[in-house]
């Protein structure tokens, strides 16, 4: 489908949040050369994804990750590289011993950092080399930039913000973004349906799958709104990751204005469900 088509911006258009892009980050598609059959309609969902993150010429990539867990703040990683050796604690097995470096963009983060404090949000600004990303962090963007050539800001799902106040900092990462004159996209690196089962390939419930259509579908259509006010009960009946705190900063970056949205594809990880969603903002 055509940019045109799809409503988005072409190149060169100044919109400074050009993209929101909804993703995977499975441990087991780490090493794309090593993906099972059964991940890699996944795996080609997101090098679309890229394919759409370049078509607009990015210049920052903003990401909230649900494995970086924290309990009482919101961190937001100014670093101005990131750079590490990761390990995954949860997956050793599956990550070990992975080299990463991406640039970062310290001086955004440590706008956002100001914006979510000027509203009374706890968050926190991490400026440390010695910080290692996690697999969240890491494995999407190994699909999303393979050459590590985009700045990336990453941040944290914190377990003592309710869905709302993740919506908040959402809007308020939003309105920042849409000051800067830098082409932004944000990245929400987590499943939906998360019940979580032994077995990789095993997909989530019927019921479960029903309702994560159900709310693509919403998505697609740009509904947000009812995306928004459905998302705390799909969340509770589906176990959605994070408890859904990664959505609800997605949709706060969207805001009130019109999106338009992609579904790339979809897979499944150990009963969780694994859509790759982009939404294009409707000029
Ligand atoms: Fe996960």
């Amino acid at each position: 489908m055509s940019p045109e088509a799809r409503g988005h911006p072409e190149r060169g258009d100044t919109v400074s949040l050009a993209l929101s892009i909804l993703g995977t980050h499975t441990p087991r598609m780490c090493y794309p050369e090593k993906v099972q059959d059964f991940q890699k309609p996944l795996a080609q969902a997101m090098y679309k994804a890229s394919e759409r993150l370049f078509s607009v010429d990015p210049e920052v990539l903003v990401l909230v990750s649900t494995h970086w867990v924290a309990s009482f703040n919101h961190y937001i990683d100014a670093t101005p590289v990131h750079e590490g050796v990761l390990t995954a604690m949860e997956c050793p097995d599956l990550i070990s011993n992975l080299h990463y470096r991406y640039p970062g963009d310290s001086e955004l983060a440590k706008a956002l950092v100001a914006a979510g404090r000027a509203a009374g949000l706890p968050v926190i600004a991490v400026e440390d080399p010695t910080y290692v990303w996690d697999y969240g962090s890491v494995v999407p963007l190994r699909y999303l930039t393979p050459a590590a050539n985009v700045p990336v800001i990453n941040m944290t799902v914190c377990l003592t913000a309710s869905l709302e106040e993740s919506y908040q900092l959402g809007r308020i990462i939003g309105r920042v973004l849409r000051e800067s004159p830098k082409r932004a996209v944000f990245f929400a690196s987590g499943a939906l349906a998360h019940n979580l089962v032994r077995g990789p390939e095993r997909t989530p419930t019927r019921m479960e799958r029903k309702m994560e259509d159900e709310f693509a579908d919403l998505l697609v259509k740009g509904d947000l709104e009812t995306a928004w006010q459905t998302l705390p009960q799909f969340a509770q009946l589906a176990k959605v990751e994070s408890g859904g705190r990664h959505v609800a900063t997605w949709l706060g970056v969207m805001g009130d204005d019109a999106f338009r949205g992609e579904y790339l594809g979809w897979g499944p990880s150990s009963g969780s469900g694994n859509p790759v969603i982009v939404m294009y903002p409707q000029a």
